[in-house]
């Protein structure tokens, strides 16, 4: 059994995603173990996407997801990292896979409705940000 943050970003809020996106995961078998929803600061964005502080679309990234509220969830279930990749598709929605939330319902690069952690290293850093163990239920 393995754990995975995942965001429905503001797009995905903005656009009555919410239930749509939460439906694609339990449909594929994927549990949800803790979920919040919140405007985020600044400063809990740029510390989220730290990683990614250096990169020219750093600064606009952080702008969308303060833009508006964001649902931030734990999945659970048998190789629910890669699989949540797989299910979310490519960043770029125009390299998505047929069938997959960015195909269906995202615009570009930047707005691409869900994140997804990409590694079991980045999932318990990415957990540990935004929920405490007593949240995870
Ligand atoms: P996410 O999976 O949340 O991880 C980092 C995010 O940065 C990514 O989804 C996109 O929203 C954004 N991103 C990645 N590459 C680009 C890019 N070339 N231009 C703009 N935004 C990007």
């Amino acid at each position: 059994m393995e754990r995975t943050l995942s965001i429905i970003k503001p797009d995905g809020v903005q656009k009555s995603l919410v239930g749509q996106v939460i439906s694609v995961f339990e449909n594929a078998g994927i549990r949800i173990a803790a979920l919040k929803m919140r405007r985020l600061s600044r400063s809990e964005a740029e510390g989220f996407y730290y990683v990614h502080k250096d990169r020219p679309f750093f600064g606009e990234l952080v702008e969308f997801m303060i833009s508006g509220a964001v649902v931030i969830m734990v999945l659970e279930g048998q190789n629910v990292i890669s699989r949540n990749r797989e299910i979310m598709g490519a960043t770029d929605p125009k390299e998505a896979a047929p069938g997959t939330i960015r195909a269906r319902w995202a615009d570009t690069k930047q707005n691409n409705i869900v994140h997804g952690s990409d590694s079991p290293e980045t999932a318990k850093f990415e957990i540990g940000y935004f929920f405490s163990s007593i949240e995870i239920c």
